[in-house]
């Protein structure tokens, strides 16, 4: 046995964006009640664990991602009552829950950042990062300088986001044993664990070096700092270890032979990461020249790169999007006459890869990107400092800006769920929904597809039952079969003597291909067609955006 056998291990996790879930005060806003009504839909998904995007107090700049009171709940979400609730509901159903921890920042409206700019004597001044003068060309993941100043005591202090969200000083012991005892508060309550955001940036390298010639921007200069092991270990000892708890972190800038440094099966610092080598890339001047998309070749690579890099040492994970990513269907599948099926086939590919698999809401409808028309639809921090140094301070057209937003911005992932096709698709009662809505729920929505057997929700429970059945989803070995192939994803999964093979077309056109080896006995576990054309011994053809799935020996 290779791997110990663990909950977090075996689980399907869901990442609810709490804005945008499930509105039940009609206020246009998604809420915690909102998610507690939707428990029984969790639970007949089959998910295990849901992780929840912040819902703490906050003055919702970055919508939650900068925190002006940990141990309280965001006034539009609900009340501590409500999480309570929620909390209950779901272990009540057998589901965990996992929650944000957002530490490499907080508001500027948090009491400590509003204490630490009181004067330069007052005792959280050190929980900031300040300097008399802007020390480094260090720039900020939400455009222009990374330093911002501070007009009460007339110094800068660091900001790798928006100068809302000033960064914590992780040096000061003070601090991290405040955030050690916020994390004991909500474990105590009886959450079970944490997706820690941007969890790599929280060292600093304290000479803040600046950038050295023709590394404008180098994310290795901000991630992986000097001390973030020895941070995660004290964590580990003071918190998590205490708590039968999982962790994964954000590694924001962590490269793959970085990874089991964080996630070394000896259990000291995380139990997993999810990276970003084939997120959208997060920079400024992608919102006027957008990089392509990674071909499939390129995806594999990544992905068994990442496979290799932690092997047997540690645990990976798997995600095509999240709430910072455009919509997966629209990068990697097809929204027009292949919609359907290519969403099941990219469900497929989530849910057999090896690692822990991360649904983000609306994937297992086929939510899409939205087609935004102008830039006042969207709501996020990032589209609006980025437009403002591109186009307003640098001179570049309004409409390429809105043409690559239209395929890069976080928001695509972020309008609100589609319940049914009634007014707001079900998602609110109110007149206006906070952020538009997608307009194709009439026909993309869950109550269309709870009725449709051949939906592509039926087919995510399909193969979220197929994982819990066979041991071989989760820990078997992975064998990319064809690596250098941009049509096909084609892999095995091997163990105990149970053997899967998974086939893939990632093109709108027909691909044949044979094998070389014996495939004895097989038996079609599931596919995403309505009926599958078989051909006698090794050779194979799939339709567009076929998948299937096979047990053999
Ligand atoms: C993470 C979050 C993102 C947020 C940023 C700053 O990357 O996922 O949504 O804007 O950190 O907190
Ligand atoms: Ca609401």
């Amino acid at each position: 046995m290779k791997y110990s056998k663990v909950w977090w291990k075996e689980a399907v996790i869901y990442q609810i964006y709490p804005r945008s879930f499930m509105d039940s005060n009609a206020d246009g806003i998604g809420d915690l009640k909102g998610i507690t009504s939707k428990i029984d839909y969790l639970k007949d998904l089959g998910v295990d664990i849901i992780w929840l995007s912040p819902h703490f107090k906050s003055p919702n700049v970055d919508n939650g991602y900068d925190i002006s009171d940990y141990e309280n709940i965001l006034d539009e979400f609900g009340t501590m009552a409500d999480f309570d609730e929620m909390l209950a509901a779901l272990h009540q159903n057998g589901l965990k829950l996992i929650i944000d921890l957002v530490v490499n920042h907080t508001s500027d409206q948090h009491e400590w950042f509003k204490q630490a700019s009181s004067s330069k004597e007052n005792p959280y001044r050190d929980f900031y990062h300040w300097k008399e003068e802007i020390p480094n060309d260090w720039v900020s993941f939400f455009s222009g300088s990374a330093w911002a100043h501070d007009k009460s005591t007339n110094e800068y202090y660091l900001h790798l986001f928006d100068k809302k969200q000033p960064d914590l000083n992780w040096e000061n012991q003070k601090l991290r044993h405040a955030i050690y005892a916020m994390m004991l508060f909500w474990l105590k309550k009886g959450i079970n664990g944490f997706r820690m955001d941007v969890i790599s940036l929280i060292a600093k390298d304290l000479d803040f070096p600046n950038f050295p010639l023709n590394r404008f921007g180098d994310l290795s200069y901000y991630a992986n700092g000097p001390k973030v092991h020895e941070y995660l270990q004290e964590m580990n000892q003071e918190v998590l270890s205490k708590y039968d708890c999982m962790t994964v972190g954000e590694a924001f800038g962590v490269q793959a032979e970085q990874a089991v440094s964080y996630v070394s099966n000896d259990g000291k610092e995380l139990n997993m990461i999810y990276h970003f080598d084939h997120a959208v890339p997060r920079e400024e001047s992608c919102f006027i020249a957008p990089k392509k998309e990674f071909s499939l070749v390129e995806l594999k690579f990544i992905f068994n790169k990442w496979d290799k890099a932690i092997g047997t040492n540690g645990w990976n994970t798997v995600y095509f999007g999240n709430h910072d990513n455009p919509r997966m269907l629209s990068r990697f599948g097809d929204t027009g006459k292949y919609f359907q099926v290519s969403a099941k086939m990219l469900a497929t590919v989530l849910l057999s890869l090896p690692g822990t698999p991360f649904m983000y809401q609306g994937d297992e409808i086929g939510m899409s990107n939205a087609n935004f028309t102008e830039i006042a639809e969207y709501d996020d921090v990032q589209v609006f400092n980025a437009f403002e140094v591109l186009v307003n301070q640098q001179g570049n057209s309004s409409e390429v800006f809105l043409k690559a937003s239209n395929q890069i911005a976080r928001d695509h992932a972020r309008t609100p769920m589609q319940w049914n096709k009634n007014k707001n698709a079900g998602f609110t009662t109110a007149d206006k929904t906070w952020l538009k809505l997608n307009d194709n729920y009439t026909h993309v929505n869950v109550a269309d597809q709870v009725e449709q057997p051949n939906s592509i929700l039926n087919y995510y429970k399909k193969m979220i039952q197929l994982r819990k059945k066979h041991e071989v989803f989760i820990y078997g070995d992975y064998i990319d079969l064809r690596p250098n192939c941009n049509k096909i994803w084609l892999y095995k999964r091997c163990f105990e003597g149970e053997n899967l093979l998974v086939m893939n077309n990632f093109t709108p056109t027909t691909q044949s291909f044979q094998f070389d080896f014996k495939i004895n006995n097989r038996i079609l576990l599931l596919t995403n067609l309505e009926e599958v054309e078989f051909l006698e011994n090794q050779e194979f053809t799939l339709t567009p955006y076929e998948s299937r799935i096979y047990l053999f020996q």
